[in-house]
């Protein structure tokens, strides 16, 4: 668990313009849900099925969002508090919001660049961006964009007893990356019905299809006239000098799969000198076994309801889980998060923070660079307003405001 000792992180000083232009966003775009509207209207069909669409027929995404919303979170009142900071210590390192970039694999797609665009958004806001190992940047590179904030997140490549997984566990660790994620939540492939029917192949490719559709977004393209076409480039070490396209799915499809396995998360615990962090864990007795060998953190997260529709919520997860580990492990809470209620709603239920994923692409689609700072802006500005509404002056205080939380799960629940 962490320090809980209040660190302010210094607000980016603005030029008058600059102050302008962040107030004209807040008008137009005030939450996240306005961004994904706009989003909707300016990228191509495919690029916003990538970003939006759940498995099946979305019912998970629908039970994430209806989860949090049933959270009701009870306010104190009778005294006088200044406007409260949301700066947060996550893994003994000051950010300043408890809100974070969650791990995107192939951004690209949904909009040419996302990686660099949220590295910057980031590190200029001092927030936390997960760069998922699937990317069109290098964590060498990301980490020169985003020194202060970066963290990186390995899938599983087990072939030759892990030597691609530990050899980008070792780049990691001489980028400076603050913290590993490994995801144990993708032990299968599923079927996401909306991606599938927008006519995305693997690997990416503008087929004619695409790039007709491609077409009707002048914004779509000249990103990617900017950036190309994505890649997964921090794979290329470990593949032959000018691979195709076609060929590097392949070796991708060869290398990578399954989910990590508690031996093998012991080996990597060994071999990462900094803080470790498991994503998928929505079972208390998971969360105890990682915990007893050594893991630092949880994502407790149903990766965003792109998996199976029958996940639990993870908002409805998450009590039992702190039940289950205590002090003894940061929480952080992603999947249907899209507001700084929902991060408030989360961190009272037990969490430190709260990461997002689909409301960051939708930034970039309805505004592109400029996106994920202006939602950043928009889940702090909400997340101070929400603690100074509930008559608490730090984040760490939402842990003790009073909830009513009609989905949790009890620990007798499990079994
Ligand atoms: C397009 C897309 C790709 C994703 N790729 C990855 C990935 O490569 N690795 C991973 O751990 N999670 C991945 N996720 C899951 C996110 O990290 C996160 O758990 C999820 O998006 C949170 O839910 P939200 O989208 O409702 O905020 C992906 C999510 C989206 C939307």
């Amino acid at each position: 668990m962490d320090d809980s000792r209040q660190v302010r992180v210094p607000a980016p000083v603005l030029t008058p313009a600059e102050m302008e232009e962040r107030l004209a966003l807040m008008r137009k775009f005030p939450t996240a849900m306005d961004l994904r509207a706009r989003a909707r209207r300016l990228m191509p069909n495919f690029a916003f099925e990538y970003m939006d669409g759940g498995a099946g027929i979305d019912g998970g995404i629908k039970r994430n969002w209806a989860a949090l919303d049933a959270v009701e979170l009870v306010p104190r009142y009778g005294k006088v508090i200044a406007p409260p900071p949301a700066d947060t210590m996550l893994f003994g390192r000051a950010y300043s919001a408890p809100v974070g970039i969650a791990p995107i694999g192939g951004p690209g797609t949904a909009f040419p660049g996302a990686e660099t665009y949220f590295a910057r958004a980031a590190q200029a806001a001092r927030v936390p961006y997960t760069l998922g190992v699937l990317s069109g940047i290098t964590v060498e590179d990301a980490a020169k964009i985003a020194p202060d904030v970066l963290w990186y997140q390995l899938y599983r490549f087990s072939n030759n007893d892990h030597k691609i997984g530990m050899d980008l566990v070792d780049r990691a660790q001489r980028s400076g990356v603050h913290v590993l994620v490994l995801t144990i939540d993708t032990p299968a492939r599923t079927v996401r019905s909306r991606e599938v029917k927008s006519g995305i192949v693997n690997p990416f490719k503008l087929t004619m299809r695409l790039r007709l559709d491609a077409m009707t977004s002048p914004h779509w393209l000249s990103s990617l006239a900017k950036n190309g076409i994505p890649r997964f480039v921090s794979l290329n070490p470990y593949m032959p000098p000018n691979t195709s396209l076609a060929d590097s799915a392949a070796f991708v499809r060869r290398e990578q799969g399954g989910a990590f396995t508690w031996e093998e998360v012991e080996k990597y615990r060994a071999r990462w000198k900094g803080p470790l962090v498991l994503k998928g864990v929505l079972h208390p007795a998971d969360a105890e076994k990682a915990v007893s060998l050594g893991v630092d953190g949880l994502f407790v997260t149903n990766h965003g309801g792109r998996q199976i529709e029958a996940l639990p919520t993870s908002i409805d997860a998450l009590p039992a889980i702190k039940a289950a580990v205590g002090n003894k492990a940061t929480l952080i809470l992603d999947s249907g998060i899209r507001s700084g209620i929902d991060v408030a709603r989360a961190i009272a239920c037990g969490a430190d923070a709260a990461f997002a994923g689909k409301s960051f692409l939708w930034s970039l689609g309805a505004l592109g660079p400029k996106g994920p700072g202006h939602l950043i802006n928009v889940y702090t500005d909400d997340v101070r307003a929400t603690l100074g509404q509930l008559g608490c002056k730090t984040v760490e205080e939402l842990h003790g405001v009073t909830v009513r939380h009609p989905g949790a799960w009890k620990m007798s629940d499990f079994g």
